[in-house]
């Protein structure tokens, strides 16, 4: 250890010395250059032109030698921003690289993307379930692992940065972004995405299947007000450093050399222009090191959006100042215009450029660009066949199983199935954004050999299965036919949801489901079949009246590539479900009260109502806890607790089971949540079979954000609670 930390030491200076160097080297515009991100259309062939050689020689030209962008991002645009093949994609980035090292210093420009649930934009690559799914796993190691294989995938595809993972907490339903985000607890988040991350780097991302991380998007973006993408977010300063922060402060830790900035604003302050945020907190306090990079056109949008700026040259002024370090433009070189004139006025001094810089190049070296090794042969690094197993894995493990009346599920192999909905038999409901376009909505370019839910049952089932339902999302479906075919048949898989949807192109204005859903399910049900109800898509559209009178209840969310095969594994029993829910699951539309709800959220009236709980999800089988309990009754402030459970399957089959650990403080200075998830593990047990866990609380784990926005803990009363069991522990001063 000691050894490994010394020659760290070493390649950080060593790194410092080279960038010291090069900057000493550079013009201001090459300087300004490094902190310019463009888009692939600025180096692109129109799209009209359908060229086979997508990159115009003279634009490619214009922006690297010319204007010596520091990076590049997105697919290319022909026909329809859509993805490549991985060859495409090689070819592609290396033109990008040979244009850099034509340059006078000849510094790489790093080529960044949303590669947000496997490499998105190269084709056939294996896309994993999303975040929300992940973290119904409750499983780090497959984190790690989906970090591998696309940081793997990502490199064999000449890319060089991925905008992923995203450490907004979802903690607001409606917000069309949800199924991004681990759900709604820090810890869980923060155990997920670190994983991911650990992964994804390796101990050293310059090796030549690995790529640095993204932590996005810094931060309180995901908990707008009205639910809308974009819009203001109000989070007081404590609940911001309870909940928004220590997902981005666990992400810098775990080495994650970027930070992309959140799109909209908190508290009156635009992500963008947020000294306090990006400057004094995330370097002052998290002790960051590595660059910000804006969102999409973010920094324009202080002056064409928020009006905060007066011109455009003003908005770029406050983002640099306020401590962003490179400009996701991205369509044209205003940035480094206006930046190269206020450097000369004086109004934005040498001092921050170099700065910036100085953090954008040091990146490039961490990352190896400066010495590109060869890139990964595509063969034994690309859609290997034991990474789509990890993923078939993933998306087993992310299905939730909500309700199980009288064991409808497993269904008997011979059951005679009718199947109908709108997401029953689609490619694109099981994926949802960021998958081979950025909507996600191009159903005609999934790779025709995954399958649809469908196709999943029909290749399993020894029985009849029919299906009623359109070939697109919105097709209209027959009631009438599903009503009398319905007669024929032992059972209805009734397939629900939502269609992908990106950013804030998915922002409705009710949870509800939309009428002709309803009125499906309720002729379904109206049939006295026993039907399941199948959900996908990214946000927990409300149920309530459909899941109280169907026999079973399958939450699938957005499980990926290989989810069709995953439900029909836990349809038919060939697998059993262990997923629990990330999210509380809601009742009704606005009842949006996290499961770490305050005292008054229970208080008289008031009630924690959802329709299925976090942490909620079935097994075929039954596990029990018991035995739990506390090392010691007294501990003093600034030590740890051990606790241990053990865990019992108590049923008939083999299963996996996450135990988690929750706490109360029990009174405090600042009101505290009923409970908060502090551990969790997940285990597989034999019929029978029972295990003892222990779990480590630190004072971290007992601390909170105090009146004066510092973290402590406070001597008193605690709760830990497993299952149905509650014991107790006091910290004295
Ligand atoms: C999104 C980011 C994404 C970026 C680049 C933005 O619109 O908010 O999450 O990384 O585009 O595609």
């Amino acid at each position: 250890m000691a050894g490994r930390s010394v020659s760290a030491q070493e390649t950080n200076k060593a790194i410092e010395n080279k960038v010291k160097n090069l900057l000493s080297q550079m013009t201001l515009e090459e300087k300004i250059g490094q902190m310019t991100q463009v888009d692939f259309t600025v180096i692109g062939i129109p799209k009209e032109q359908n060229a086979e050689d997508q990159i115009d020689p003279a634009k490619l030209e214009d922006a690297v030698l010319k204007h010596h962008v520091g990076s590049i991002l997105n697919t290319p645009f022909t026909p329809d921003n859509k993805a490549q093949s991985i060859e495409i994609w090689r070819k592609l980035t290396r033109t990008v690289q040979d244009a850099a090292a034509r340059t006078r210093l000849k510094i790489p420009v790093i080529y960044g993307i949303d590669a947000i649930h496997g490499a998105t934009y190269t084709q056939n690559s294996v896309l994993f379930p999303q975040a929300i799914n992940m973290a119904a796993t409750f499983n780090p190691e497959l984190a790690f692992k989906e970090g591998e294989i696309t940081a793997r995938e990502v490199r064999a595809s000449g890319q060089q940065w991925n905008f992923s993972t995203v450490m907004d907490i979802g903690r607001q339903p409606l917000w069309p972004r949800l199924w991004e985000t681990f759900g709604e607890d820090v810890h869980l988040a923060t155990v997920m995405g670190t994983s991911y991350i650990k992964g994804h780097q390796g101990d050293d991302f310059s090796a030549a299947d690995k790529a640095p991380t993204c932590l996005k998007h810094y931060v309180g973006y995901s908990y707008p007000l009205n639910g809308k993408d974009r819009t203001p977010a109000w989070i007081g300063e404590r609940m911001l450093r309870e909940y928004f922060l220590p997902t981005f402060e666990a992400g810098v830790k775990a080495g994650s050399p970027t930070v992309m900035v959140n799109s909209a604003e908190v508290d009156g302050i635009p992500g963008h222009a947020n000294y306090h945020y990006l400057t004094t907190i995330l370097r002052g306090e998290l002790g960051f090191k590595g660059f910000t990079v804006s969102d999409w056109e973010d920094i324009k949008r202080l002056y064409t959006r928020d009006k905060m700026a007066a011109s455009e040259k003003e908005a770029v002024k406050i983002a640099v100042m306020a401590g962003v370090d490179m400009s996701m433009v991205p369509f044209d070189f205003s940035f480094y215009d206006l930046l190269v004139e206020l450097v000369k006025s004086g109004e934005v001094p040498m001092s921050r450029i170099d700065e910036a810089v100085s953090r954008i190049l040091t990146v490039k070296y961490q990352a190896g660009l400066f010495e590109p090794k060869p890139l990964l042969p595509i063969d034994g690094n690309f859609a290997t066949a034991e990474a789509i197993e990890t993923n078939r894995h993933a998306a087993r493990e992310s299905i939730v199983l909500a309700k199980n009346d009288h064991n409808i599920l497993p269904l008997k192999k011979d059951a005679s199935i009718l199947v109908t909905g709108p997401t029953a038999n689609l490619l694109s409901v099981l994926n949802g954004g960021w998958t081979i376009t950025w909507q996600g909505l191009a159903e005609d370019l999934y790779p025709q050999e995954k399958l649809t839910v469908l196709e999943a049952i029909q290749e399993k089932s020894g029985g009849k299965v029919t299906y009623i339902g359109g070939d697109s999302f919105d097709a209209p479906i027959d009631i009438q036919k599903v009503v009398d075919e319905a007669k024929n048949h032992d059972v209805i898989l009734l397939g629900l949801g939502e269609h992908p949807y990106t950013e804030t192109v998915g922002n409705i204005e009710s949870l509800n489901l939309d009428q002709a859903q309803v009125d499906l399910a309720n002729a379904a049900i109206a049939t006295g079949k026993p039907v399941v109800l199948l959900t996908l898509g990214g946000r927990p559209r409300i149920i309530t009246s459909i899941a109280e009178r169907v026999s079973g209840v399958i939450l699938g969310f957005l499980p990926g590539m290989e989810g069709g095969e995953a439900i029909a594994d836990i349809l038919y029993g060939d697998y059993n479900p262990n997923g629990k829910l990330p999210i509380s699951y809601p009742r009704n539309t606005n009842g949006i009260t996290p499961y770490d709800y305050k005292p008054m959220e229970s208080f008289e009236a008031n009630i924690y109502n959802p329709l299925y709980p976090f942490g909620h999800g079935l097994s075929y089988t039954t596990f029990e806890t018991s035995g739990l309990k506390v090392e010691k009754d007294k501990i003093n402030i600034g030590e740890n607790i051990n606790v241990t459970v053990s865990v019992k399957n108590t049923g008939a089959l083999k299963g996996k089971e996450s135990v988690l650990l929750y706490i109360n403080d029990v009174a405090a200075s600042v009101t505290r949540p009923n409970k908060q998830l502090k551990a969790f593990k997940k285990v597989e047990l034999n019929p029978g079979q029972a295990e003892s866990l222990s779990f480590t609380l630190t004072p971290h784990d007992l601390s909170f954000i105090g009146v004066d926005l510092k973290r402590i803990v406070e001597p008193g009363d605690f709760k830990v609670m497993v299952g149905n069991e509650i014991v107790g522990f006091t910290v004295t001063k």
